[in-house]
């Protein structure tokens, strides 16, 4: 492509002051990548820069931000729109809520919502112009277990997620013909602070992977091309039964009229 663009890699990280985001820093600064860091601790973020700059060599540039908020947003986006450079976006800013459904104010959802949705959403289209013109341009959603996790109670998170799952499953649908990979990352229980700032005992879960191992794994299925990835699935082909029976079911929905079960 004419105007594709040839440079360093460099990805833009959401979420990157601690846990599973500080951790792509570190291990994308490993392999190279200049980096460009988002979160709210500007000093995490400033810590975390110095240490990649002077163990890797790479450029980082910190750009503090609360996803939640419209103006800090648009700050972002301009930011990106500016820097066609960036070739990896890692959507991976989140939260949990701190009490259930019932127990959790409108604007407590509606804040996880801007951070664990609209941000993704948003972010992804505003990159997508520019992740288009590298021939190796990617998307790194982090969506999680819960997305299929009914079962486990904590309906606005796991409903957000449930949408990084699908946004991320149908823009491979979508943008297979640009050439744009995305992957989906579903961590279970992972030891980071998510835990903590949403008032939980992360010694009370069982399973706990640490952030090091699930981020390692989450890079050998980016590798891979995986389109998603679950690192603490044993068996493989639970998923692939999983997906071939949903996909099963998706030329039996087109019909005129009712199955016959809805019929008086
Ligand atoms: N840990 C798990 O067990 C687990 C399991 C499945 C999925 N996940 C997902 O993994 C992702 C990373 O979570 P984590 O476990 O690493 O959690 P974490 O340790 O709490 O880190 C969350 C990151 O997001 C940033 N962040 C939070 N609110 C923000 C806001 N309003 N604006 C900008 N940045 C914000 C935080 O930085 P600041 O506070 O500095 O802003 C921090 O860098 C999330 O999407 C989470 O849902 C985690």
């Amino acid at each position: 492509m004419s105007d594709s663009i040839r440079s360093t890699s460099v990805a833009l990280i959401t979420g990157a002051s601690t846990g599973i985001g500080a951790t792509y820093a570190d291990r994308l600064a490993k392999r190279g990548y200049d980096l460009i860091l988002i979160a709210r601790d500007v000093d995490r973020l400033n810590a975390l820069s110095d240490r990649l700059q002077q163990e890797h060599g790479v450029n980082i540039t910190v750009l503090p931000a609360d996803l939640t908020r419209r103006d800090d947003l648009a700050r972002v986006e301009d930011f990106i729109r500016a820097n066609p450079q960036i070739s990896l976006l890692v959507n991976n800013a989140g939260a949990s809520l701190k009490a259930g459904f019932e127990n959790s104010d409108a604007d407590a959802i509606e804040n996880l919502i801007a951070l664990n949705v609209t941000s993704v959403a948003r972010l992804s289209r505003v990159a997508f112009e520019g992740l288009i013109r590298h021939k190796d341009g990617a998307i790194i959603n982090i969506a999680s277990v819960m997305a299929l996790t009914p079962e486990l109670q904590s309906a606005v998170y796991s409903a957000t997620k449930a949408f990084v799952l699908t946004f991320s499953q149908t823009l491979q649908f979508e943008m297979a013909a640009r050439g744009l990979y995305v992957q989906a990352v579903l961590p279970a229980a992972t030891r980071t602070e998510i835990w903590a700032r949403s008032g939980k005992n992360i010694d009370e879960i069982p399973g706990v992977m640490e952030v090091g191992e699930l981020v390692d794994a989450a890079l050998l299925g980016f590798d891979r091309k995986e389109k998603v990835t679950i690192p603490p699935l044993q068996d493989e082909k639970q998923w692939d039964d999983f997906e071939a029976l949903r996909s099963a079911m998706v030329p039996n929905f087109l019909q005129s009229h009712a199955a016959p079960r809805y019929k008086a």
